[in-house]
Order: C-alpha cells, then structure tokens, then sequence
C-alpha cells in the first residue's frame, strides 16, 4: 500500500514511524484534507460529562489543582487559536485551501466549546463563557502568554494587513501549525490521554479530546502541505528555520510546569520532562524533514546549487 493511503486517517506524517519512508511520503492536499474534515466531523453538545462529575468529586485537591492547571492552558489555547485564525483563511491560494481553513476555523471554535463545558459541568467554574476563560487565564504560564498573545497575535495581524505576504504566511504557518499544534498541543493531548486512561477516569473528556487530537492532526497535516510547498523558495526555507529558532526556546518554556526550574529534572501529566520534551521534538523532526527543512540555523545550512 502507498504511504499516501497510510495518512488518510489523519494525515499527520509524525504517526509514520518507519522513518525511512518520510523522504518519499506523499502528503495529502488540501481538498483532500476538506473531505477527510467532512468524514470525521462531531458534535461537542451531545457529550455526555455524567461520570466525570463523579470521577471529579473524588479526587484530592492536589490533584484538582494539578488537572485545572494543565487544562487550562489548552481551554485559553483552543480560544486564541480560534479568534486568531483569520488572517489565513484570508490569505488562501486556492479555492480548496479556503475550504479546508474553513473547516479549521470552525473546529477550533468546537474545541473551545468542548472545553467551555467541561469547565462549567465538571470543573464548577460558574458564569460566563469568558468568566471562564478569564479565571483560566490565572493558570497560565508568562510563556505561554508570549507565545499565545505575542507572537501568534502579531503573526495574525500581519497577515490581516497584507494577505498576499509570503513571509508573513509562513510566519503564521511555522507559529500555528508547527509550533503551537504539532509540538504543544499533541504533546500535551497524548499525554493526558495517557493520564486519564490509566487512572480509568472522565470518559466524557477524553471522548472529546481524542476528536480534538483527531482535527489536529489534520491541521497539522495541512501546515505541513504548506511548508513543503514554500520551503521550494530558498528565502522562505531561511525563514522558516529562522521563525523555529525564534520560537522553540519559547514552546519549551510553555511546558515547564508553575514554581519549577527549567534545568529540573519536573514530571508533568506523569511523564518526565526528558520524556514529554522527546515526545515533542520528534515529531516535529519528522515533520520537518517531509518539509525538507533540517532543525538548524538558518545562516547553518548550505545554499543549495
Ligand atoms: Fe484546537
Ligand atoms: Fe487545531
């Protein structure tokens, strides 16, 4: 079977672990991306939280504290990514390019909403939907917030200004789909996942959260379309190692959990950090290479003939 045929259930080249089949992958367009969306689509509202009410009321405080912690950093990730996407469905190339970043904006609005009501049913965060976000805001790391209010922020309106930027496209691209959903958020996601299964609680969480990591694989899947197209223009390649030495120093940082030095040895969601950091930093690797774009500085590499 083609390795093409090995993608369509998510689309995502970091799943092919034959390394030696990366260098010949071919990736899924973004029409095929948009149908692959149409198959897979689901509903957060019909989500049952019944047991996680259960499961939450037994747990200690410490590790209320320690899930509230390491939730809340995707509930205010899922609203950033959502309000901060329209630059590039603005800067589309093509009429299935526009399709499929529709459908991308749209999950990340799904995904809030998952997280929204958990927050509410399960968490007991009373209020508003942005009384919410403003309470999980308090969780946050100040990396987080550089990488999140800062740099994607300023990507956005970068490309809200002039959406025929190139420059600026990968800018966006390298941040949002590399950075902050391949290397972050997957990683955080299989790690909960890993959590909570062991522990055998909040079935309602995670049924949600497997769809998310599902539509996130399939938008990782299309940054990294978009990537191997630009990396074809030398400059671009440059730009794309440049914005990923920019921002990795910054994404290691999001990971470090509250009142923990960076150089410790810390657990989060029950991995080590050597673990979790391996975890985040193969994939993108693998990525990378289907991009053709070694993780090295820019001015490092050999100007191709
Ligand atoms: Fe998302
Ligand atoms: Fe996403």
């Amino acid at each position: 079977m083609s390795t093409l045929l090995d993608l369509t259930q998510q689309g995502d080249v970091a799943t092919i672990t034959d390394e030696s089949k990366l260098s010949s992958v071919k990736l899924m367009t973004p029409q095929q991306l948009y149908e692959l969306w149409e198959r897979q689509n689901w509903q957060s509202h019909t989500i049952s939280f019944e047991r996680d009410k259960e499961d939450w009321a037994g747990l200690s405080d410490a590790d209320k504290d320690a899930i509230v912690w390491g939730l809340s950093s995707f509930f205010i990730g899922e609203e950033r990514v959502a309000t901060q996407f329209n630059g590039l469905v603005g800067a589309y190339e093509s009429q299935a390019e526009e399709a499929f970043l529709c459908t991308q904006q749209v999950d990340e609005a799904r995904h809030a909403q998952h997280f929204n009501r958990f927050y509410e049913q399960v968490i007991g965060y009373d209020g508003t939907f942005e009384s919410r976000l403003d309470r999980a805001r308090e969780d946050v790391s100040d990396a987080f917030k550089v990488l999140f209010d800062d740099k994607l922020v300023e990507a956005n309106q970068r490309l809200l200004r002039d959406p025929g930027d190139r420059e600026a496209k990968v800018d966006f691209v390298v941040t949002y789909h590399m950075v902050i959903e391949g290397t972050l958020a997957l990683t955080g996601q299989a790690n909960i996942t890993d959590q909570f299964e062991q522990a055998g609680i909040m079935p309602g969480f995670l049924e949600g959260f497997r769809l998310i990591s599902q539509d996130e694989h399939r938008h990782v899947a299309y940054g990294t379309w978009f990537l191997q197209q630009a990396a074809q223009d030398p400059a671009l390649r440059k730009r794309i190692q440049a914005r990923l030495f920019e921002l990795i120093p910054i994404a290691s940082g999001v990971l470090v959990p509250p009142g923990v030095d960076a150089a410790d040895n810390y657990e989060i969601f029950g991995k080590t950090r050597d673990e979790v950091m391996g975890y985040a930093f193969t994939a993108l690797t693998r990525r990378l290479k289907v991009i053709g774009v070694p993780l090295q500085a820019p001015d490092e590499e050999a100007v191709p003939a």
